[in-house]
């Protein structure tokens, strides 16, 4: 996500905005920018790019008081007038989250006579916050944010007074002597101080040189501990943990609430997807999708199929992009490019092939202003958060989500599926990112496995229909990163091939959720137990016969079948992740990858 900092104190605030912006860059950013109240009046200094580029334009700033951004854009192009900080009046905000009423608010505050400059959701409550402004900021700041859904961690600048809050997105108070901070992140003022408030959801601070008041949306004090940080930089730019892949595994119930803010309501059963731009004419009228993609994206790409086919009923054919370029792409089709990064050679060079054969064009990315952007008809994001370690996770998770309310949205546009089938969907759906949070906390299993798992040369994963993705993804997951030879298989293409291969030195991962396929998956159990291969079951939580047929169950939370992909996913990545770590891999950086993969 995007960094927050602040700072009220008895220095100049413009450098030390700038250089704990500067301790935020590892994460990603196309803008930034600093509000700082000098000379009776905030003055705001934005740019796009570097942050380098922000500090070469600034002048001499004597104020001792202000607000920071860096912007990794998800509403409005990354550009200087979509920037933070926002302004209104005299008040000044930036921000990190979605305000999901957003439009609303627009268009109230418009008709109020606001006048917006930017695209932003953050300059709606720049606005709102300054129509309740009298005086008294934070009474201000609460009034605004009971009036606002979604998620959000904001600073708030008005004249040399200062407040923070949060709910949904984290934010820090940093304590130091005649000056406080704020950040959205340890590592951006770890050079100042050390004491550290954690906020919590729904709290608001007040913070001036001297103080620091902590108080609920009633205005009640709270009385917050100081924790005192004793990571060292490297360590607090992973919040603590070991690698950039731990940590994104964890955001990952982050990541796909953001994913779902402002564009499901399961009390309508219904799904919003702005940039979509498809009428549901248009949707009615699709003949056939053709998703293209790459590695960890062709694998949602895949269960992407198994979703439009069950819940659209439109034919779906899947391609590795740096093939479909030499297919024929059927006219009259939908063609669906998945990409993280938006960069990526082969996807773009297999979506250039589609122009001109009158197919539209939609992308799922990650990265707004991406390439991939610029070149199709409409646009959805998933919104994850930057991604930093190679092994793409929580960009996963939140394709699989947008996969998700795509097929529902195109089953409910086609009259495929009753309201009341939507409707339990999304109601299933909003419960997975605690769901996810479940499984993260209990992981001794998963350690103890990848013990086991480390000293293998050879894994397989297996699954059938909806999980028959997630094996191939669990395969990607654990070779990419701990060097182990991993194959991905559908259960019942073991017995045509690969079966030759199982001996008792072949440990087998088997998606085993509860659903249609799983008797036939107890039998392709039952078939690698026999040639002697340890197996690993990745199983409902309340499954008590899978114990019977395996060597080890790591459970998951029960959930409706189709939608037992997301949760089996970081089940897979927990093994890969610490059965890498095991073996002293350099699990962010895994020899011969990038990032981003800009050479076909
Ligand atoms: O940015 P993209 O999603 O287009 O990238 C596609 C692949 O290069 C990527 O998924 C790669 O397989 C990852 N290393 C998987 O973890």
């Amino acid at each position: 996500m995007c960094g927050i900092v602040g700072y009220s104190g008895r220095n100049r605030a413009a450098p030390i905005l700038i250089d704990s912006l500067k301790r935020l860059e590892y994460r990603g950013y196309d803008s930034a920018g600093i509000a700082v109240f000098n000379s009776n009046s905030i003055k705001v200094y934005k740019d796009k790019g570097k942050i380098a580029n922000l500090e070469n334009g600034l002048p001499e700033i004597a104020g001792t008081v202000g607000i920071g951004h860096t912007r990794w854009a998800t509403h409005g192009k990354p550009n200087k007038i979509n920037a933070h900080p926002h302004t209104s009046g005299s008040i000044a905000v930036v921000h990190n989250g979605i305000i999901e009423n957003y439009q609303e608010l627009r268009e109230r505050l418009t008709q109020s006579g606001y006048v917006f400059s930017s695209e932003t959701d953050t300059e709606a409550l720049a606005h709102l916050i300054n129509s309740y402004y009298r005086d008294d900021l934070a009474e201000a700041v609460v009034s605004a944010l009971k009036d606002i859904r979604g998620s959000f961690a904001i600073a708030v600048l008005c004249g040399s007074e200062l407040v923070a809050a949060r709910k949904d997105s984290p934010l820090v108070i940093g304590i130091g002597s005649g000056e406080n901070f704020i950040a959205s992140d340890i590592p951006a003022i770890l050079k100042y101080t050390r004491q550290i408030i954690f906020l919590d959801d729904l709290e608001v601070a007040s913070v001036t040189p001297d103080s620091v008041s902590v108080f609920d949306f009633e205005r009640h004090q709270i009385e917050k501990k100081i924790t005192s940080i004793d990571w060292d930089l490297e360590a607090a730019e992973k919040s603590g943990y070991d690698h950039f892949m731990l940590k994104e595994i964890h955001e990952q119930p982050r990541a796909l609430h953001e994913t779902f803010a402002g564009r499901i309501s399961e009390l309508e059963g219904s799904i919003t997807l702005d940039g979509l731009n498809l009428t549901p004419v248009q949707i009615r009228d699709i003949s056939r999708i053709s998703l293209i993609a790459c590695g960890t994206s062709f694998n949602a790409g895949l269960l992407g199929k198994y979703l439009f086919e069950h819940l659209s009923g439109i034919h779906v054919d899947v391609e590795i992009a740096s093939e479909f370029r030499y297919a024929h792409p059927f006219p009259g089709s939908l063609v669906i490019a998945i990409s993280q990064s938006g960069e990526t050679a082969d996807t773009l060079a297999a979506l250039r092939e589609v122009k001109g054969s009158g197919c539209r064009t939609l992308a799922i990315t990650n990265v707004m202003g991406s390439t991939l952007t610029r070149e199709v008809d409409g646009v959805i994001y998933t919104r994850s958060g930057p991604e930093i370690g190679v092994a793409a996770t929580k960009t996963f998770i939140s394709q699989l989500g947008v996969l998700y309310l795509l097929a529902l949205h195109f089953g409910k546009s086609r009259g495929m599926l009753s309201s009341d089938h939507i409707k339990r969907m999304l109601i299933s759906l909003k419960h997975i990112p605690a769901q996810i949070t479940r499984i993260n906390s209990n992981k001794e299993l998963i350690k103890k496995l990848a013990q086991t798992l480390s000293a293998s040369n050879d894994v397989f994963f297996i699954g059938r229909t909806f999980n028959y993705p997630i094996a191939l993804e669990g395969a990607l997951k654990l070779k990419e990163i701990s060097y182990i030879h991993a194959e991905g298989y559908a259960a019942g293409e073991l017995k045509h091939g690969p079966l030759a291969l199982i001996t008792k030195n072949t440990p087998v991962i088997a998606i085993a959720t509860k659903g249609a396929t799983y008797d036939k998956m107890v039998n392709n159990i039952k078939e690698v137990k026999a040639r002697e291969a340890p197996v690993i079951a990745i199983a409902d939580e309340k499954d008590m016969e899978i114990e019977r047929y395996v060597d080890a169950v790591v459970r998951i939370p029960a959930t409706e079948e189709i939608l037992s992909p997301i949760l089996s996913t970081v089940a897979i990545q927990l093994l890969s992740y610490y059965t890498a770590k095991e073996r002293d891999c350099p699990i962010d950086q895994p020899r011969n990858l990038a990032k981003s993969v800009t050479v076909e």
